[in-house]
């Protein structure tokens, strides 16, 4: 499974991204405005940390004005995904770009019928919201596997990048289904590295060292 981190904060990817966890990032407006920066500035700086795809949100809602921003926006560089929203006008803009060799993210997607006519638009990645699901008791992993089953009965090429993701535990259960990517903030994936029996061995062994009275160094 590809790590994409869902953050608009550079120093925060170049961390993560110098360990090797960074396949990709995913950025949307609320994010954007978390960081504080421009969004063109912001994003060709995230582009030029790494190879892989940089999602970057359009706003407007008709499809002639999507198209025009999702064409500026991947002009910023060459691994930008243009994101969109899953509307009818969003669908046309993912078809629009994508014939036109752009990744398109459609993103907003909370069903599985959502999910398999953004596969028929030629989308490159779909961009299912878990944690968004659980907030209204819905069943956000579910959807996920309802997703790959469907991709996988017609070979559809688009990739599932689960997306709202709350824990290390939808990392893990992402994973189990199948997801082909997933997006988390950078406390999530920093919290993949955590359990509580590392803390308590490590202490143990780090007392019973100091009682040895040796050192390595
Ligand atoms: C995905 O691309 C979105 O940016 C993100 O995962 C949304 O997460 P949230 O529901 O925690 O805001």
């Amino acid at each position: 499974m590809k790590f994409f981190v869902d953050t608009a904060d550079v120093d925060a990817i170049a961390e993560l991204n110098d360990l090797g966890m960074v396949d990709g990032v995913t950025t949307n407006p609320s994010l954007i405005l978390k960081s504080g920066r421009d969004i063109l500035e912001v994003t060709k700086e995230i582009c030029d940390l790494l190879q892989g795809p940089v999602s970057a949100e359009v706003v407007a809602t008709d499809a002639d004005e999507m198209i025009s921003e999702g064409r500026k926006l991947a002009e910023i560089a060459p691994n930008i995904a243009v994101k969109v929203p899953l509307t009818w006008a969003g669908l046309k803009t993912c078809k629009t770009l994508t014939d036109a060799g752009t990744m398109v993210n459609v993103t907003l997607c909370f069903s599985a019928n959502q999910a398999l006519i953004a596969a028929k638009a030629g989308a490159t990645f779909i961009s299912p919201f878990i944690g968004r699901l659980d907030d209204i008791n819905l069943d956000g992993m579910e959807l996920i596997a309802d997703i790959r089953a469907i991709y996988d009965n017609y070979d559809f090429n688009t990739q599932i990048l689960a997306a709202s993701i709350r824990s290390a535990n939808h990392m893990k259960d992402a994973a189990l289904i199948g997801a082909d990517v997933a997006t988390a903030p950078p406390a999530v994936i920093k919290a993949m590295a955590n359990h509580v029996l590392t803390d308590k061995g490590l202490a143990q062994f780090l007392s019973d060292w100091e009682k040895t009275g040796q050192k390595i160094l």
